[in-house]
């Protein structure tokens, strides 16, 4: 039956690509999108997530071209390994499909390079899932910032905490190299450096940044190769047993068989490259310095942001998980005036996934009348900056060296 909804293909049915996208986007839009196609290199896993969705009428293949050649979408998601998108993103809008992409949206300055080069030639869009400016507390901040309630910005303290659950996950599976990932200054951080671009309003120019791998990798006092089986499982606080979670366990262990893409590989593995704590000192060309961090191995999950302004100091502190008791459900945000002034905000989460960021995104992208007042959705344009800065940041945890960013937008 002909509709006028939008034709949505993934590419990608692991988890994200099942979850959020094959699952949550057309229940939160089922006026407006609808399921044609789903790809996956992985038969076995393409069949599960299509079970799951219960989308016999889409098609599924394991050959990207056939899927679009057949399925015919508006829309491609891209949801696969970070450093597999740039191609597969250049492909679809070679085939004249617009592409909405997981983040990062590459993992190189090339990659970006040439996707913004093939968005321009082909002229059609892509847009970024950065779904963490669509939670409320982001929105509310960004209005702060604008109202010009702490005058003019001048510098960010910005400090991002994995606790041990969630920062091991990327040491788990093929995030843990840089060539899959471009590190977690690219993969992790392309989230935040976007936050910070959006917020701050300009550009970073310049980065100085360290990295090191402090408790996992070759970090670890012992080893083993996958949790399955370990001899180690008693005595490792990162043992993970999927077969406790029937999701994970249908989606990854069976189809394991095809790829050797297992979830539970060993996070002391000695061929890690990515770091788990990480410093980044930046420069924005409107002048605002911005001290940043991330560590993957803490007792806690989630975040510390302050702007520091000429009249005063907007304060968050977002507690996602921790022993300790703390606000549920929302964040405070303080407002310190020059003047002794003190003022709280609390914002409310909202419903489904990244404290509701994610159908508000979903929203965003393919519900035709959504408006986009605080400019919420990220191009490609965006998508490049966050990983430049990742880029960029990486480049000097290497080198020792700071490295400039815009000339990675042009050079070759
Ligand atoms: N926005 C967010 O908050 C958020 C959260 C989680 C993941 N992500 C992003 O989503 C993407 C997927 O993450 P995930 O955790 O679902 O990973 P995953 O490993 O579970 O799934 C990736 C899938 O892509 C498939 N694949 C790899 N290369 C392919 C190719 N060339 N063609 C077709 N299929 C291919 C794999 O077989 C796998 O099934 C990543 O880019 C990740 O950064 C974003």
């Amino acid at each position: 039956m002909q509709t006028n909804k939008r034709k949505l293909a993934i590419v990608g049915t692991g988890h994200r690509g099942a979850g959020t996208w094959g699952r949550d986007a057309p229940a939160t839009c089922a006026d407006d999108v609808e399921l044609v196609g789903l790809c996956d290199t992985n038969s076995a896993r393409l069949a599960v997530t299509r079970d799951r969705l219960g989308a016999a009428d889409a098609v599924a293949s394991t050959d990207l071209d056939e899927m679009l050649d057949r399925a015919k979408p508006h829309t491609l998601v891209v949801c696969t390994r970070d450093d597999t998108h740039a191609d597969i993103i250049v492909k679809a809008l070679e085939s004249g499909i617009d592409v909405v992409t997981e983040k990062p949206m590459a993992t190189t300055a090339e990659a970006c390079r040439r996707i913004l080069d093939a968005e321009r030639r082909t002229g059609r869009h892509v847009d970024v899932a950065f779904n963490y400016r669509f939670a409320p507390t982001s929105r509310k901040i960004r209005e702060l910032l604008a109202e010009g309630r702490i005058g003019k910005v001048s510098s960010v303290d910005f400090h991002w905490y994995l606790d041990t659950r969630h920062g091991a996950d990327y040491f788990r599976r093929w995030h843990a190299y840089k060539k899959n990932s471009g590190s977690l200054f690219v993969h992790k951080s392309t989230h935040h450096f976007d936050l910070l671009n959006w917020f701050i309003d300009s550009d970073p120019v310049r980065v100085f940044a360290q990295g090191s791998l402090r408790r996992y990798g070759r970090a670890g006092e012992f080893r083993g190769t996958r949790c399955k089986g370990c001899p180690h499982a008693d005595r490792c606080e990162f043992h993970l047993d999927i077969s406790k979670d029937p999701w994970l366990h249908a989606l990854y262990e069976a189809p394991s068989a095809e790829d050797g893409y297992v979830r539970d590989a060993c996070v002391f593995r000695e061929d890690i490259d990515i770091y788990d704590t990480m410093t980044a000192e930046l420069l924005y060309e409107n002048g605002v310095e911005v001290s940043y961090s991330l560590n993957a191995f803490m007792p806690i999950e989630g975040y510390h942001l302050a702007f520091n302004g000429t009249k005063g100091r907007i304060e968050v502190r977002m507690y996602e998980k921790q022993a300790f008791d703390a606000p549920v459900g929302e964040d405070e945000i303080l407002i310190l005036g020059t003047d002794r002034s003190v003022e709280r905000i609390k914002v409310s989460h909202g419903p489904g996934g990244h404290f509701g960021g994610d159908p508000l995104l979903h929203k965003n992208l393919f519900v035709p009348e959504a408006d986009d007042p605080m400019n919420q959705r990220a191009g490609a344009r965006a998508g490049a900056m966050s990983v430049l800065t990742g880029v960029a940041a990486t480049r000097s945890a290497e080198t020792g060296q700071p490295v400039d960013v815009l000339p990675l937008l042009e050079a070759g």
